[in-house]
C-alpha cells in the first residue's frame, strides 16, 4: 500500500530559531522528507531565521549535514534540490537587524507560516514585531512550540499577547504527540469502527493506563528540565492529550473545533488530584549511571523526572473508571502506550478464570506502533478446560506493508499548518484548562516538605508508584516487557 501524498499550496515558511537543535534535528529534516515524497510544491520556500550572522551558503552547508545526520540514507541529489528552496536571514528578535529584509523577502498572496522554534520568552516579542512590520496578512499563521506558559497565568498572558497579533484560527500550538501516527489512529480506531465504542465506558472498562516511559535521562538539558519537571514537561501536554483522545465523546465531525471542543470537555471533567493519588520520583545513581541531581547540576533539586497518578474523569461515561498516568526518564525502556483494561465477564463458568488478567486493548505509540487485543482462549490439548491469554497482535508496519513509511510527527504537523488544518493543534482555552488542572498539584508540591521518591535507573520507577496500583488491586503493565 502506498501512502497518498497530496501536494500543499505554495508557501513561505519562516523558521525562527533555524540554527537550533529542534530545527536542525526535526523540523528541517521533516520538511526535507516532505519534499522528497513530492508534497512540497516547486514554489515553496523556507527562510531560516536566527541570530547568527551566517551567509545563506553557510546555513545550507550546515543544514545538509544535519539532514544527513537525521536521515543517513538521504540522497545527495535530493538534498541539493531541497536546499534550492532554502534561504537564510540573520535576525535580531528584539532589535532591528533583519526585519526589513524579511519583509522584502516574503511574497504577497502566498501562505506564510511563521514557525517559532525559539524560547517562549521570544514568542510575544516576535509576534508583535511581525504585526507592526505588516507581515501578518490574512494568509499568515504562527506556530509555537511548547512550553506554552508554565502555569495558568502565564499561559493566559501569552494567549492574550498572541491574540493581539493573530486570530485564534491563525495560531498553531504544537504538541508533537498529536502528530504521531498512532495517536491519530486512536481516533480512527474509536470512531471508524463500530466494535469498540459500545464498550468504551465505565460499564465495560475497568481502568485505563497511559504510560510514556523513556530510557534516556536529562543529561545535556538538565537546566531546562529542572525548572520544568515531568508534570509540566510531559503530563500537562502529551499525557493529557492522550487522556483526552481516549476519554472524549465522539465529535460530530472530524473538524478542528468539533474535536477540540470534546477534548476540552474532558479536561474540564477531571477531578482535582488528591495528594495521595500522585507520586513523583527522581532517578538516583546506579548501574554506573549518574543521578538526576547530577544531570540537573543541582544537588538539592526537588524537581520530579517521574510522575504516576490516578485520575478520575467525572462524567457519565467514566464515573468509576480510573485513568492511571505514568511518565518518567531513565526507565527500563522507551515505551509509550495506552492500555484499556476491560472488566471481567459478569459471571464465570470456568473455575480457572480466577487468576487471569482479563481483556485489554493496548495501543502502542512507540516503538513498534500497533494494536494488541489481549484475549483469553483455551489452552490447547487435553486436561480439562484450562485457559490461557494470547495477544491478537497487529503491527501497523506489517499490516500496511513495508513500503509505507510512517512520517515523523513534525512532518505531518507542518503540512497541516500549511493546509490550515488545526485539528491536531491545541486551542488556547484547552491549554489554559490543562494548566488550571495542573496548577494546584504544583502548588501542593511547592508547599510540601516531601521530596521526590528515589528510583533506580533502568527500572520501573519508585515503589510508591507500584503501590498506587496495588492498593486498588491492579498492576501496571511491564515497561519494555
Ligand atoms: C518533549 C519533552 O516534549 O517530548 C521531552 O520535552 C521528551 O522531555 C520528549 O523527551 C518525548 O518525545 P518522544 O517523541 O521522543 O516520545
Amino acid at each position: 500500500m502506498v501512502a497518498c501524498v497530496i501536494p500543499v499550496k505554495p508557501f513561505d515558511l519562516v523558521l525562527f530559531g533555524a540554527t537550533g537543535d529542534l530545527a536542525q534535528r526535526k523540523i528541517l529534516p521533516g520538511l526535507f522528507q516532505r519534499f522528497t515524497v513530492g508534497q512540497m510544491p516547486d514554489q515553496a520556500r523556507i527562510i531560516g531565521a536566527a541570530r547568527s550572522a551566517l551567509s545563506g551558503n553557510a546555513f545550507r552547508t550546515a543544514l545538509s549535514a544535519s539532514i544527513l545526520k537525521a536521515i543517513p540514507d538521504a540522497v545527495a541529489g535530493d538534498i541539493t534540490a531541497f536546499l534550492e528552496h532554502v534561504t537564510y536571514i540573520s535576525i535580531d528578535a528584539r532589535g532591528e537587524r533583519g526585519w526589513a529584509d524579511l519583509a522584502k523577502t516574503l511574497r504577497k498572496d502566498v501562505i506564510r507560516a511563521f514557525y517559532l522554534s525559539v524560547g517562549p520568552s521570544l514568542f510575544a516579542p516576535i509576534a508583535a514585531r511581525l504585526k507592526t512590520s505588516g507581515m501578518t496578512t490574512r494568509e499568515a499563521r504562527i506556530v509555537v512550540e511548547k512550553p506554552f506558559g508554565h502555569d495558568l497565568n502565564s499561559a493566559h498572558a501569552l494567549n492574550a499577547e498572541l491574540g493581539q497579533c493573530f486570530s485564534e484560527g491563525q495560531i498553531y500550538r504544537i504538541d508533537h504527540y498529536l502528530g504521531k501516527e498512532t495517536v491519530q489512529n486512536l481516533m480512527a480506531l474509536r470512531f471508524a469502527n463500530a466494535l469498540f465504542e459500545p464498550l468504551w465506558n465505565s460499564q465495560h472498562i475497568d481502568h485505563v493506563q497511559i504510560t510514556v516511559a523513556e530510557s534516556l535521562g536529562v543529561k545535556g538539558r538538565g537546566e531546562y528540565y529542572d525548572k520544568s519537571g515531568a508534570l509540566r514537561d510531559m503530563v500537562q501536554n502529551h499525557l493529557m492529550q492522550l487522556l483526552c483522545l481516549t476519554a472524549m465523546e465522539p465529535p460530530s465531525r472530524f473538524e478542528p473545533n468539533a474535536v477540540r471542543d470534546e477534548k476540552l470537555k474532558v479536561i474540564r471533567a477531571l477531578d482535582p488530584v488528591a495528594p495521595g493519588d500522585i507520586v513523583r520520583g527522581q532517578y538516583r545513581a546506579g548501574n554506573g549511571d549518574e543521578s538526576y541531581r547530577d544531570h540537573a547540576a543541582n544537588p538539592n533539586s526537588r524537581s520530579e523526572c517521574f510522575v504516576a497518578m490516578k485520575v478520575q474523569v467525572s462524567n457519565w461515561r467514566w464515573a468509576g473508571t480510573p485513568f492511571y498516568l505514568r511518565t518518567g526518564k531513565k526507565l527500563r525502556a522507551r515505551m509509550s502506550e495506552i492500555a484499556v483494561v476491560f472488566r471481567d465477564p459478569p459471571h464465570s463458568i470456568f473455575p480457572a478464570m480466577q487468576n487471569r488478567r482479563g481483556n485489554a486493548l493496548i495501543i502502542r505509540l512507540q516503538p513498534d506502533e500497533g494494536i494488541t487485543l489481549r484475549m483469553t482462549i483455551k489452552d490447547p490439548g487435553p486436561g480439562g478446560m484450562r485457559l490461557t491469554e494470547v495477544p491478537l497482535d497487529m503491527t501497523f508496519a506489517e499490516a500496511l506493508g513495508s513500503d509505507v513509511i510512517v512520517p515523523d510527527a513534525y512532518e505531518r504537523l507542518i503540512m497541516d499548518v500549511i493546509r490550515g488544518d488545526q485539528t491536531l493543534f491545541m486551542r488556547g482555552d484547552e491549554v489554559e484548562a490543562a494548566w488550571d488542572w495542573i496548577d494546584p498539584i504544583e502548588q501542593d508540591w511547592a508547599e510540601s516538605s516531601a521530596k521526590p521518591a528515589p528510583y533506580d535507573p533502568g527500572g520501573s520507577g519508585p515503589e510508591d508508584a507500584l503501590m498506587l496500583m496495588h492498593r486498588d488491586a491492579r498492576r501496571w503493565r511491564e515497561i519494555g516487557g
